[in-house]
């Protein structure tokens, strides 16, 4: 069995984060999504992985390399057009072969185990098996219709939802699934839909199992839903408590767990917490609380009166004074400052 894990999207919906770096190295608990759906093709010994990117996103090879760090062995495939996930799963037919594989999409965080796809396969041989979960807005994702145990049909974004069980981005395929991408034409949107492709194997004959996700699923393709999976992932890690890492100074804070506090940091005369992710070289002093957010390497907050909530803090950005408020939300891009009216105080 092989894994492709695709990455190539722009990830407009996660600028100006996505601007400087590719969404999938975005950090969830501080660890790239990208290499939390590496793990999860690990943990069912899935060590041959395929790798779409755009080639603009060289960053991806060279955070992880060819793998061996992490027991793997990843292959780069490279996705010119973006033209969708069928598209993307025929351009690595060469490295896929003819071998059943795992496909996950490099924005999507599932906490359940992909064991239960890999068992229903080994049990029954289905030409295809599709994670199902729950969502609220079923208009979102491509949505299955199952009746009595059988998966009958899906639709892509459907405007009349049959129900409101999404196919999350965790599916299981043969190799019937190239026949069926290549009798494909594109959606409304442009793309050739991996929904179409599926509905072309059912209508094919092929058998289509599900299974269905029970731990929490988050597509993080936007700041709150990032935000969300972080919270979560920290709670998961964590529960409670909080993680100081290497060289980090902690001096006259209240930390209040869940809270993960990377390498290299100083915080001083802070609240922090819960459900805050700080990656190294952070530095934040004289903040009266901040709670539910996420904080990239060495951004530097001082002196902020007020409670930040729901917010992001860029890379190397810096937020300084009193907005004049009570409590905020801040979305702060890579390298840019923030200085509210000084109230005194002897500057940055
Ligand atoms: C894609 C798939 C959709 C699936 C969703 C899961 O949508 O096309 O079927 O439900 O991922 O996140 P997109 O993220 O391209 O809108």
């Amino acid at each position: 069995m092989k894994g492709l894990i695709l990455c190539a999207g722009r990830g407009t919906r996660l600028h100006p984060f996505s601007y400087s770096q590719p969404k999938t190295l975005l950090p969830v608990a501080n660890q790239p999504v990208l290499l939390h759906c590496i793990r999860k093709l690990l943990e069912v010994n899935v060590k041959d992985i395929g790798i779409m990117i755009h080639p603009s996103q060289n960053q991806i090879p060279e955070y992880l390399g060819d793998g061996s760090q992490y027991g793997a062995t990843i292959r780069y495939i490279r996705q010119e057009s973006l033209l969708g996930i069928a598209h993307a799963v025929k351009i690595a037919q060469p490295f896929l072969q003819n071998e059943p594989f795992l496909l996950l999409l490099g924005d999507n965080l599932v906490m359940d185990s992909l064991s239960d796809l890999i068992h229903v396969f080994s049990q029954s041989q289905p030409d295809g098996i599709v994670m199902l979960s729950e969502v609220e807005k079923p208009q979102d994702y491509g949505i299955a219709e199952v009746y009595e145990g059988r998966l009958l049909s899906v639709a892509e974004k459907p405007v009349q939802p049959k129900s409101n069980l999404a196919v999350i981005g965790v599916y299981l395929f043969t190799n019937r699934i190239f026949e069926a991408i290549t009798s494909l034409q594109p959606s409304s949107r442009g793309e050739y839909e991996i929904t179409d492709a599926i509905q072309a194997m059912i209508e094919r004959g092929c058998v289509i199992a599900h299974s269905t996700a029970h731990g929490k699923y988050s597509d993080v393709g936007r700041i709150d839903r990032w935000l969300e999976a972080n919270q979560w992932m920290l709670i998961q890690e964590l529960g409670n408590d909080f993680s100081i890492g290497k060289g980090s100074v902690i001096k006259d804070c209240k930390i209040i767990g869940p809270v993960l506090i990377g390498e290299g940091c100083h915080l001083e005369n802070c609240r922090v917490g819960p459900y805050v992710s700080i990656q190294d070289g952070v530095q934040l002093s004289n903040c009266t609380h901040i709670e539910n957010s996420i904080l990239l390497e060495n951004c530097r907050l001082q002196d902020i009166d007020w409670k930040l909530q729901n917010s992001v803090f860029g890379r190397s950005s810096t937020v300084k004074g009193d907005a004049g408020k009570r409590t905020g939300v801040l979305i702060v891009s890579d390298k840019s400052s923030i200085h509210f009216p000084a109230r005194g105080g002897d500057g940055f």
